[in-house]
């Protein structure tokens, strides 16, 4: 049976017009609902565009009370019953009570080749270490942050002069092929982690 996929995002949703363009003709999922925390992002507009159902859940109105924006988070998702949630961009921090609920079927892109730099600034962060390749990872999303078991990962190589900038600009059309494979792969029950060649 087809899978019904929630796309979560804060932004600019590039990675969710690339999981939402992949999935067509014989793919096993379809989207179902484009949810935002941050009200008017382009992302929005570009699910509607697509012609799918683009909904905002502001974080702000709950202020410091984090459970009670994951149940309205919760709430709102649940009422369009996807299968799978992809995390696309999505930049709240989303705690055990909201992740327990969709174990084993919620899904986050992280622009660093986890299990090295979680959190924020990884690219800055790669450059700064040396480091001689960086990447993305997609990952299953467990309650502590960007961690999970790995899916799938793209790697690039650090060339000097690279600015967080370069890179980013290097590692996000990869992040535009990897998270539509490994969304493939993981409706169709599929989750050995694979590397983007
Ligand atoms: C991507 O780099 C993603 O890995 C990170 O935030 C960025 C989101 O970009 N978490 P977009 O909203 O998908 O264009």
């Amino acid at each position: 049976m087809t899978k019904r996929v929630a796309i979560l995002i804060s932004g600019g949703g590039s990675n969710m017009v690339a999981l939402a363009k992949s999935m067509t003709g014989d793919h096993p999922a379809r989207p179902c609902v484009v949810v935002s925390n941050v009200p008017h992002v382009k992302g929005l507009e570009r699910a509607e565009v697509l012609g799918i159902p683009a909904v905002c859940v502001d974080h702000r109105p709950f202020g410091a009370d984090r459970a009670a924006f994951e149940r309205a988070l919760h709430e709102t998702v649940e009422g369009y019953a996807p299968d799978i949630i992809c995390l696309a961009g999505f930049m709240r921090i989303l705690t055990g009570a909201f992740v327990g609920k969709w174990a084993g079927r919620m899904l986050n892109i992280h622009p660093s080749l986890l299990p090295n730099y979680k959190g924020l600034n990884t690219h800055a962060r790669a450059i700064e270490a040396g480091d001689a390749e960086a990447g993305c990872t997609v990952h299953e999303v467990t309650p502590e942050l960007d961690d999970g078991p790995i899916l799938g990962q793209a790697r690039v190589p650090i060339i000097p002069g690279d600015t967080p900038e370069t890179l980013a600009a290097r590692i996000l059309p990869l992040e535009h092929q990897l998270y539509p494979e490994v969304l493939h792969r993981f409706a169709s029950g599929d989750r050995t982690p694979m590397l983007l060649s």
